[in-house]
């Protein structure tokens, strides 16, 4: 398999998808979705499934953002994040987040039955494991508070040898679930197609005009609607300020093709370092996969973060060979809840979804079911707690701030910092480096055939430097997680423009 294959990760190159049109010239719809993730495919479907017409307005292809890199466990255990909920916000909170997600895994589970989708869809238990006496208490409390809101959740020691080595205490619920997720959304946008519903492809939304009907505006052609909901992950417009109340967070995923035994239950570390492992069976082949190596988007050493999983991969399943490496990033919210809803102060009906913190197929299922409630004026009984336009200082104050001082040091301070003009010289194929010159940047790659490419290093969200990333080639911004191919184009907002391409002075 070619790198850039490899690069694609595991779900996108074990999995073939039906294309769609491109949006051309002016329609009408009831509901535009922007986003085909898993978020605003079942948003689509449910609503296409209720007879209201629905437009998904995808930027490049379905499934093409986090949705196609993720580990893709169904699962309402959420590593120990109840008790993190609990204590923030009470436990009442907690069981309505504890609801919602275990409703998305039936959810998922009842469309896959539906639509008939081959997505590998199997039911598995999962558990949150430690193998440090220091974390064993927080996982006794965490299968204690899950079982009394109502989780299928139990306390374990026993591995029952289904991993390599033994671990002290685990969280475990049952009946859930894994998939392959590029699979699971090419069947969901089949469904909408089937529903009456339609989806473009290949078409960036670049703004959405308040007001009732609402406009949408893209590259090629715009729709006016009653209603828009904003499923790209984290919201491309900066109106209600996400960019600053969530945190982006990078993972490493790492396919490896293994024979003999292989994991049943889908597993994640309690504390760091994170390690969440499952295996997938494809092809007559079968694959285990790790994920883990957490760090902000745009910092960290993504070569040696991927290096790590490797390792720890081959020590516990030696004969293992990797197939696929991949990286992806997530959204932490200032206060453990995802912002789901409408957004407030607009005259039309905007929905945004955001802030799944690694946990967004059921988050984003969990989202599906009350935005396509709320985009047709029905109340949802979860809606108040994801509310995302809450205000809630007592839990949020410390990672905002945090999270804002993090922005602000990498808006200034890294132009301060600077790297001189002369180190492009120094740069060895496949490596790529910022260099500035005044208040001019480069972000300057040189390919693996030693040719040198450079393109403005200023993201084009909010101004902030961009980083390479050597394990993707793309360029990453840690202020709010704009991620760029090598040739400047968007692969991730909430930059809705490429970096542009530069010429090198003269004394480089
Ligand atoms: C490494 C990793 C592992 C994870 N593992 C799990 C797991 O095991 N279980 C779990 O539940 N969750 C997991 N998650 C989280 C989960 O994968 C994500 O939260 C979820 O997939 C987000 O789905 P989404 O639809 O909101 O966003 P996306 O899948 O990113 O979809 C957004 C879409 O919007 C499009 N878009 C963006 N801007 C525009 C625009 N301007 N115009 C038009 N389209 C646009 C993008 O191209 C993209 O296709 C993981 C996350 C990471 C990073
Ligand atoms: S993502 Fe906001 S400045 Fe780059």
């Amino acid at each position: 398999m070619s790198t850039d294959a490899a690069r694609r990760g595991i779900w996108h190159a074990t999995a073939t998808t039906r294309r769609h049109p491109q949006l051309e010239g002016g329609h009408r719809a009831d509901v535009v979705v922007v986003g085909a993730g898993i978020t605003g495919l079942t948003t689509a479907l449910l609503l296409a499934r209720r007879g209201v017409d629905v437009a998904v307005v995808e930027a490049l292809r379905v499934a093409s953002g986090v949705t196609g890199r993720t580990t893709a466990k169904v699962t309402s255990q959420h590593t120990l994040l109840y008790s993190q909920i609990a204590s923030k916000h009470g436990e009442e909170t907690a069981r309505t987040y504890a609801a919602a997600n275990q409703a998305a895994v039936e959810q998922i589970a009842d469309l896959v039955d539906a639509g008939d989708i081959e997505c590998a869809f199997e039911r598995r238990p999962a558990y949150t494991y430690t193998r440090d006496e220091a974390t064993i208490g927080k996982v006794r409390d965490e299968a204690e508070l899950c079982r009394r809101l109502g989780l299928p959740a139990s306390f374990t020691d026993e591995s029952d040898g289904d991993l390599p080595f033994d671990f002290l205490g685990a969280v475990r619920f049952d009946h859930q679930a894994q998939l392959q997720p590029v699979a699971y959304c090419d069947g969901l946008a089949r469904m909408i197609v089937t529903a009456g519903g339609r989806v473009f492809e290949g078409t960036r939304v670049t703004d959405v005009t308040d007001g009732s009907p609402l406009t949408v505006t893209t590259e090629r052609g715009s729709i006016t609607t009653g209603a828009v909901v904003i499923a790209t992950h984290i919201p491309f417009l900066d109106r209600g300020l996400f960019f600053a109340k969530v945190e982006p967070t990078a993972s490493h995923g790492v396919a490896l093709e293994a024979a003999g035994h292989l994991p049943h239950g889908m597993y994640i570390t309690a504390g760091s370092p994170s390690r969440s492992v499952r295996s997938f069976h494809h092809d007559g082949r079968s694959y285990l996969i790790v994920v883990g190596e957490g760090h902000r988007t745009g910092e960290g050493r993504p070569v040696e973060h991927e290096r790590a999983l490797i390792d720890w991969a081959s020590q516990h399943w030696p004969a293992a060979q990797v197939t696929h490496t991949w990286m992806a990033e997530d959204y932490t919210p200032q206060d453990s809840v995802p912002y789901i809803g409408k957004l407030a102060r607009t005259a039309g009906s905007i929905y945004v979804a955001t802030g799944f913190q690694k946990w967004g197929l059921s988050n984003g299922t969990a989202a599906a079911l009350m935005l396509s409630d709320l985009a047709v004026g029905r109340d949802h009984p979860w809606s108040s707690v994801f509310d995302p336009n809450r205000l809630t200082p007592a839990a949020s104050a410390k990672t905002f701030l945090e999270h804002n001082l993090k922005s602000g040091v990498h808006l200034i301070g890294d132009r301060l910092r600077g790297t001189s003009m002369a180190a492009i010289d120094r740069l060895q194929p496949g490596d790529g480096i910022v260099a500035g010159v005044g208040a001019k940047h480069y972000a300057v790659r040189k390919d693996d055939r030693g040719r040198i490419t450079a393109l403005s290093a200023t993201c084009t969200h909010m101004g902030c430097l961009v980083s390479f990333n050597a394990a993707e080639t793309t360029w990453d911004c840690p202020c709010h997680g704009s991620r760029f191919a090598a040739d400047g184009t968007v692969i991730h907002g909430p930059a809705t423009k490429p970096l542009q391409r530069e010429e090198l002075p003269e004394q480089t």
